[in-house]
């Protein structure tokens, strides 16, 4: 039986991604008809019961989420789809956009339902130009057909959507950065609380949800949270859209259930079918750059949001990088230091001076002979500094990585590390 799934990729690829006539041929709408004629409370039953957990990263409850907003009552409510997608071996967000736009965009319309909002915004990578103009000519066709504008579906219910370019920026990603950046200002986070559900875009109750949890919602809707959960495990709901990229044979987006094991999905011939040459693998990196890393002890790990965390890894963005056995992992770092050192917005210490100085001592680490005697206790103190001190997610998680690393490949940190450094180390 086939590990792929089309519950919410049902097609993609082979469907015209605009017209709404294609998109209804594969199901599409269907979640929004029903939505219409169930109340707010119903719906957002369906999605607790779906389990299904924030897609963008932070895997918040989307059905706590989504019950939050609605019980504050002040109005207008705004409904935001972070189409960001700037984490490093991430691109499943654009394989929605670009080839179903409309199931993204009945994902908005039935949030704006829900809500009684009027207004919808899609703050969309920078970058990704030809899917902002794809996103435009979906919504255009959904307003001629009744899905989207005035007096949706006939039920009196008014609703419209804008696509926001976003501003280049990683840190734009961050939910509140992303909201600053939408209203015209300096894409910086904000400080929390209050929570964006009650002081959000325009200070007004905001959703913010990603691209591919609004996908999921026509099908929990149309076909019930309890059948959605069943795809996945009891804890981890549904499907999961996995970006598998780097030194593996089929570098691609696939839509799995969660509750495969990254053996599977890395070596399984329908999906990642191992790694090119015969190499063994050395590790994996999950959920971007910010995300831990992995070495080949963890590959029975069944990918869920639960079993990955009591492994020590994380779900993330959904991108599983593989490496070879040929990759140095201090170099390896080294490229996510520098990614991060380039991304940080300067706001706060912690991220702007301790990214780049661990930066400096992962260079003097991989280069024989020039290791200082405190670099190990130093790194060791910078990522600790950084995960509990930094402002925002960013600098919170520039540090996973090497952190998770550190535990897997230890003497290659060490490795030209002077001795008194490693007897400082290890106290
Ligand atoms: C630095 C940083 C970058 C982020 N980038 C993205 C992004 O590109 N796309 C995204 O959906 N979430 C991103 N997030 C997570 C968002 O802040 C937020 O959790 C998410 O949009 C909520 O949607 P969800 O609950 O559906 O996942 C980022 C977070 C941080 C700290
Ligand atoms: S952690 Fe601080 S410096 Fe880094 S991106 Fe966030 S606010 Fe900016």
């Amino acid at each position: 039986m086939s590990k792929l799934k089309t519950l919410i990729t049902e097609g993609a690829g082979s469907i015209r991604p605009t017209e709404v006539e294609d998109y209804m041929n594969v199901g599409g709408y269907n979640g929004l008809k029903k939505a219409v004629t169930m109340t707010p409370e119903e719906i957002i039953g369906e999605v607790k019961k779906s389990q299904l957990l924030g897609r963008g990263g932070a895997a918040y409850p989307a059905g706590k989420k989504w019950e939050h907003l609605l019980h504050i009552d002040i109005f207008p409510k705004y409904i935001v789809c972070n189409a960001d997608e700037g984490e490093p071996g991430t691109f499943k967000d654009k394989l929605l956009m670009g080839k179903l736009p409309l199931r993204v965009i009945e994902g908005i319309t039935i949030a704006g339902y829900v809500f009684g909002a009027k207004a919808g915004y899609i703050y969309v990578r920078g970058e990704y130009r030809k899917i902002q103009r794809v996103l435009k000519e979906a919504i255009m066709h959904a307003k001629g057909a009744g899905f989207l504008g005035k007096n949706i579906l006939g039920r009196g219910f008014d609703f419209d959507i804008h696509v926001i370019s976003g501003a280049g920026a990683y840190v734009c990603g961050e939910n509140s950065a992303l909201l600053n950046s939408t209203e015209g200002k300096v894409g910086r986070p904000r400080i929390k609380p209050p929570h964006l559900a009650e002081v959000g875009l325009f200070l007004q109750p905001t959703l913010v949800n990603n691209v591919e949890s609004f996908a999921s919602i026509p099908a929990i809707v149309e076909g019930g949270g309890s059948t959605y959960c069943e795809y996945g495990t009891p804890d981890s709901g549904g499907t999961k859209l996995v970006c598998l990229s780097g030194h593996v044979n089929n570098r691609s987006t696939y839509e799995v259930p969660l509750g495969l094991t990254l053996r599977e999905l890395i070596y399984d011939p329908e999906l990642g079918n191992g790694i090119p040459n015969g190499k063994r693998l050395k590790f994996f990196h999950l959920g971007g750059q910010s995300g831990p890393i992995g070495g080949p002890d963890q590959l029975d790990t069944p990918y869920t949001y639960k079993g990955l965390s009591s492994n020590g890894l994380s779900v993330g963005s959904g991108a599983v990088v593989v490496m070879n056995e040929d990759v140095s992992i201090l170099e390896y770092l080294k490229g996510v230091t520098e990614f991060f050192l380039h991304e940080s917005c300067g706001k706060c210490v912690p991220c702007r001076e301790g990214n780049k100085q661990i930066y400096k001592i992962l260079c003097r680490l991989a280069t024989p002979g020039a290791p200082e005697p405190d670099d190990l206790n130093m790194l060791r103190r910078l990522v600790d500094t950084m995960i509990s001190a930094s402002f925002c997610g960013l600098g919170q998680s520039a540090a996973v990585a090497l952190n998770t690393a550190w535990k897997i490949f230890k003497d290659e940190f060490e490795i030209n590390a002077k001795p008194q450094a490693l007897g400082h180390a290890a106290a």
